[in-house]
């Protein structure tokens, strides 16, 4: 399994690692965040964004379970199920179409929802642990794109 560890001692340095995956997304690719409350989930997907050229403001989807934005020409799913109650509401809110082959999904609390649901299955798990007044970051690769986008990753 590849998989990419690496210490975040600051904000900085979360953004950074957003911005050096989006040297290496594909479109299609599913991404989930994983990681308790506060964890830098969202700060993450900001970097990513940037990396990508997205100079606009990138908020939290805590209250709008989506934001999407078009970049890049292709459109990013940026997700927040952490208010899901029941794993069925990907299905009911319309979601399960943002999931294909022309876009980037970006999934913060995945585990609110399940594959019954319609959850795709990601190509990338990115786990963030707070660590100190850091955190510490591990990518598993669940995918071939997956295993091409961190060997990618780690020669940057
Ligand atoms: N490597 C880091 N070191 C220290 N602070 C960080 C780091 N990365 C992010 N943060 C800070 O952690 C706080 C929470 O970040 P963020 O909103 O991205 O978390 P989240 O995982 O999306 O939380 P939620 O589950 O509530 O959506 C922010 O203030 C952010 O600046
Ligand atoms: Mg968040």
């Amino acid at each position: 399994m590849t998989e990419f560890t690496r210490p975040l001692p600051a904000e900085a340095d979360t953004l950074a690692l957003g911005c050096a995956l989006a040297g290496c997304i594909a479109p299609g690719m599913v991404i989930y965040l994983i990681g308790e409350l506060g964890a830098g989930k969202t700060t993450l997907a900001r970097g990513l964004l940037r990396g990508m050229g997205y100079e606009g403001k990138v908020k939290s989807p805590t209250f709008t379970l989506v934001e999407v934005y078009e970049v890049s020409r292709l459109y990013l799913y940026h997700f927040d199920f952490y208010r899901f109650s029941d794993p069925q509401e990907l299905g009911e809110a319309g979601f399960r179409e943002h999931f294909n082959p022309q876009s980037v999904c970006l999934v913060e609390w995945p585990e609110k929802s399940n594959k019954a649901a319609g959850l795709p299955a990601a190509d990338l798990r990115v786990v963030l642990h707070v660590a100190g007044s850091g955190r510490n970051v591990t990518i598993f690769a669940d995918s071939e794109v997956g295993h091409s986008c961190l060997k990618r990753l780690q020669t940057l």
